[in-house]
């Protein structure tokens, strides 16, 4: 089978997880870019005003595949925006593919997220994941905006990327 991971990051966890996760099973990796410089304030507004934004490389990139796994931020409980035209080339192909998301987690824990991914894809993901940075603060209460801030350390996106591969081994 044809898999490749696909991923999207605006602050590097998400494109670090899927590197990662593509070394360990072998898969091609694809990063997805913007031609727009991202600030936190666009991408507020691109979830709030359902917005598209153009990214590269183009999302037919996926079509050669038989199954895709998408990695992206969660941004206001949904998947970031730059996956939404790749979430529409899903539906328009009926490709298989999975989500996994490394969020935040913080006070929100994204209860509408696999509705919302679907909203675009119109059909199941073969698997999903929704991982929050927050896990690795459960002793103590921190905010939104320290957990944006936390710099991980690569035994923490090791562990995250072993989560998501126990999930993605079950539909391989
Ligand atoms: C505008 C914005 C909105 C966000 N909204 C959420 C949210 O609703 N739920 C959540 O769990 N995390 C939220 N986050 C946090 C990101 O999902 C989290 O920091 C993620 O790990 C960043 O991944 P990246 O480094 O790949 O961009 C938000 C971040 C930004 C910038």
């Amino acid at each position: 089978m044809k898999t490749a991971i696909v991923s999207y990051s605006f602050t590097g966890r998400n494109d670090r997880v899927a590197e990662i996760i593509s070394e360990k099973l072998q898969i091609e990796h694809i990063k997805i870019t913007e031609k727009k410089q991202r600030t936190i304030m666009t991408a507020a507004w691109d979830v709030m005003l359902g917005r598209k934004p153009k990214v590269a490389p183009s999302p037919d990139v996926i079509d050669q595949y038989d199954l895709v796994i998408f990695m992206s931020p969660v941004w206001m409980g949904t998947a970031a925006s730059p996956l939404h035209r790749y979430l529409i080339r899903v539906k328009k192909t009926k490709k298989d593919y999975a989500y996994i998301a490394l969020s935040g987690g913080g006070t929100e824990k994204n209860p509408t997220l696999k509705k919302n991914v679907m909203q675009w894809a119109k059909h199941e993901p073969k698997a999903f994941l929704d991982m929050h940075v927050s896990d690795l603060f459960s002793d103590k209460e921190i905010s939104n905006d320290e957990i944006q801030r936390y710099q991980m350390a690569e035994e923490e996106y090791l562990v995250f990327a072993d989560r998501a591969i126990t999930e993605i081994e079950k539909i391989l």
